[in-house]
């Protein structure tokens, strides 16, 4: 049984000084609509990791690194792209290394790293962790194809074209 008096202002002045925190933060939360930052992979366009083409022969590639993925995978590109890299982390620190580019960067959590390179040779690009991040840490890549102009392009070139009709002809 509480009999000090001080004893009892103590305890009803804690008492309701948690009940004045535990209102101010249902008033924030609810009534002011104040939420606590989130993971920087939470939130656009890193909630959905894509390669995206900004303008002709430009693009992004929004990366999300993770145990023990990179998201995208696989990243094609026509050959003469000019790519920016913006790489984060889902979960620990891990590296983005790309092969035959001076692409060097960390993926860290909470932080977006970027850097651009041009690719202008045709070929496959292997992307791969170079900062250990565990178990899988050999395991963790990616590519990244660049492929050649002509294929798919919806201009062929006329004089390749002119070719293989002519090619076509004479057999
Ligand atoms: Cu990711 Cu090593």
């Amino acid at each position: 049984m509480v009999k000090d008096p001080f004893e009892r202002v103590a305890i009803f002045g804690s008492g309701l000084l948690m009940t004045a925190f535990f209102v101010a933060i249902v008033v924030g939360a609810f009534g002011l609509g104040i939420r606590v930052p989130t993971c920087v992979t939470d939130v656009p366009p890193f909630d959905q990791p894509a390669v995206v083409e900004v303008a002709p022969g430009e693009y992004v590639v929004n990366m999300v690194a993770q145990m023990w993925l990179f998201n995208p995978r696989e990243i094609r590109i026509p050959a003469g792209s000019r790519v920016t890299f913006n790489v984060v982390s889902k979960d620990v620190q891990h590296g983005v290394m790309i092969e035959g580019t001076n692409i060097n960067l960390m993926a860290i959590p909470g932080v977006v790293n970027r850097a651009q390179a041009r690719f202008d040779r045709p070929g496959e690009y292997l992307i791969v962790c170079h900062e250990y991040c565990g178990v899988g840490h050999h395991a963790m890549f990616a590519k990244l194809i660049v492929e050649p102009r002509a294929a798919g392009s919806q201009n062929p070139n006329p004089a390749r074209t002119m070719a293989s009709a002519l090619a076509c002809w004479i057999r």
